[in-house]
C-alpha cells in the first residue's frame, strides 16, 4: 500500500510542467452572433449538461450519475443553434442530448478576457500591493454606524478590505460587542483558543507574549494553525498615553513580490522551506497544544502568494528540516524581516477606532507602551474568515445588481 508520509512527498519531483503529449483538447466552436465565437473542449459541455437527469435546480449543482462511468471519449454527433431563442443543442454519442442558454455559456466562455472578468468581479477583487509610504494614500475610513445600518457602505469596506488588505473603522462605541455587532454584519466570528473576543492589556502574568507592554515585533496571528484566522479586528477600547503602543503594518505580499524580483533565490527559499509553529499553554481553564509546520511564503497553483507565516514568538525552536536546509533559511528570513520593517508604515488608533487587516497578507505589531494605574491601553480583538467574508461580499454584490454574476 502507498503510505503518502512526510518522506515519500518530500521525493516526489516538484517539476510541474505539463506533459508534453497531451491529450487533443477537441473544442466545439459555438458562433455568437452578437460577439466573437466561444469555444468549449466537448467533455466540459456533456459534464456541464443542464437537463433534469444531469442538474439538479433547487441546489444549483450537477448529478452525479454520469461520473459512475465517464466515457472521456464521447462525442458530438451533431450541433444545432437557435437563433431567436439563444440556445445551443447538442446531441453526443452517448445517446444523450443537451442545450444550454446562450447567456450561460457566454457567463463560462474560456477566453481569456471573460476568465479574467469572471475571477476579479465574482471570485476575488484582484489584490492591490503596496509599500508603507503608500500607507497614507490607499487606507480608506469607515464609520461604524453606516457599516451596521448601510449594506452598500459594508459591501465597500469588506471589498476594500479584500483588494488593499486594510481598513480602518471609525467613531464605534466604547462598548464589548462592538466586534460582535461587526462580525455578524458580516456572518459569524471565528473561534480560537483565545476565545471569541480577546483583551490585549498588559497583564501580570500572561498567557500570551502579545498581552505584555513590550514591543510586538511584526507577525501574523495564529500562524501555528492550519486553518488561520483570515480577517483581524483590533477595536481600541483605552490607549496609551505614552508615545508608544503605535500600530505597525506592512503589505508582506508586496515585500515577498520585490524578494521574487530582487533575490529569487531567498524568495524560494522561504516558500520551500517548511517552519514549525507553536503555540502551547493555557488560556483560562483551556489547556492547548497548537502546532503547524509551514513555511512562510504560502503560494497557490498558480505561483501566487496566499498565505505568510511569521510571528518571532510563536516560531517553534523544533525545526525539523535537514541539516543544510538551515543556514540558508536564516539568511532569507533574515532579509525578509528586513524588508518588512522597511516596507512598514506605523499609525496609533484611538479609542473607537476598529482596525481591520488581512491576516493571510499583512503582518502586523505595535511598539511598546507604559501601563500603569492611569496610563492603560486596551485593544479587544476578534477574527473572522476570509470564506465568510468572500460569501458575504458577492450575497451583497448580487443583491445590489440582480443581474450580474
Ligand atoms: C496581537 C496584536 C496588536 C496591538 O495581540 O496579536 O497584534 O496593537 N496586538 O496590541
Ligand atoms: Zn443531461
Ligand atoms: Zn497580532
Amino acid at each position: 500500500m502507498f503510505q503518502a508520509d512526510r518522506r515519500d512527498v518530500a521525493c516526489l519531483p516538484i517539476n510541474l510542467a505539463p506533459p508534453k503529449e497531451q491529450a487533443p483538447s477537441r473544442l466545439v466552436r459555438v458562433p455568437d452572433p452578437d460577439r466573437q465565437d466561444m469555444q468549449f473542449p466537448d467533455i466540459w459541455l456533456r459534464d456541464n449538461c443542464r437537463c433534469e437527469e444531469c442538474y439538479l435546480p433547487q441546489t444549483l449543482s450537477r448529478l452525479p450519475q454520469l461520473w459512475n462511468n465517464l466515457d472521456t471519449n464521447v462525442r458530438v454527433l451533431r450541433q444545432s443553434v437557435d437563433v431567436d431563442q439563444e440556445v445551443f443543442f447538442i446531441e453526443w454519442s452517448d445517446g444523450h442530448a443537451s442545450q444550454y442558454p446562450f447567456s450561460w455559456l457566454r457567463e463560462r466562455d474560456f477566453s481569456p478576457e471573460n476568465r479574467e472578468r469572471y475571477l476579479s468581479d465574482s471570485y476575488r477583487p484582484e489584490k492591490k500591493l503596496w509599500s508603507g509610504r503608500d500607507f497614507e494614500r490607499i487606507r480608506k475610513v469607515f464609520y461604524y454606524e453606516e457599516l451596521i445600518t448601510c449594506d452598500s457602505k459594508l459591501q465597500e469596506w469588506l471589498h476594500n478590505l479584500a483588494v488593499y488588505g486594510v481598513a480602518l473603522i471609525k467613531e464605534a462605541p466604547i462598548e464589548m460587542d462592538v466586534l460582535r455587532k461587526l462580525s455578524n454584519r458580516i456572518g459569524f466570528m471565528r473561534r480560537t483558543t483565545y476565545g471569541d473576543e480577546f483583551s490585549v492589556r498588559a497583564q501580570p502574568g500572561a498567557s500570551n507574549y502579545a498581552y505584555l507592554a513590550a514591543p510586538l515585533p511584526l507577525h501574523t496571528d495564529m500562524p501555528y494553525f492550519e486553518y488561520l484566522p483570515g480577517v483581524t479586528m483590533l477595536h481600541t477600547l483605552e490607549q496609551s498615553e505614552s508615545p508608544g503602543g503605535v500600530n505597525l503594518l506592512t503589505d508582506a505580499f508586496f515585500v515577498a513580490e520585490l524578494m521574487r524580483e530582487r533575490y529569487p533565490e531567498q524568495f524560494r527559499v522561504l516558500c520551500q522551506t517548511p517552519v514549525d509553529w507553536a503555540d502551547i499553554g493555557s488560556d483560562g481553564d483551556l489547556k492547548f497544544h497548537n502546532i503547524w509546520r509551514a513555511p512562510v511564503i504560502n503560494l497557490d497553483a498558480e505561483g501566487r502568494c496566499v498565505r505568510i507565516n511569521h510571528s518571532i514568538p510563536q516560531r517553534d525552536s523544533h525545526f525539523s528540516v535537514p541539516l543544510e536546509q538551515v543556514r540558508p533559511w536564516y539568511e532569507a528570513m533574515a532579509r525578509f524581516v528586513g524588508m518588512a520593517q522597511e516596507h512598514s508604515c506605523g499609525f496609533k488608533t484611538t479609542p473607537g477606532d476598529v482596525l481591520t487587516f488581512d491576516n493571510l497578507r499583512l503582518v502586523h505589531g505595535r511598539t511598546g507602551y507604559d501601563d500603569t494605574d492611569r496610563n492603560v491601553r486596551h485593544i479587544l480583538g476578534a477574527f473572522v474568515d476570509w470564506d465568510i467574508v468572500y460569501s458575504r461580499l458577492r450575497v451583497l454584490r448580487h443583491a445590489a445588481s440582480p443581474g450580474g454574476p
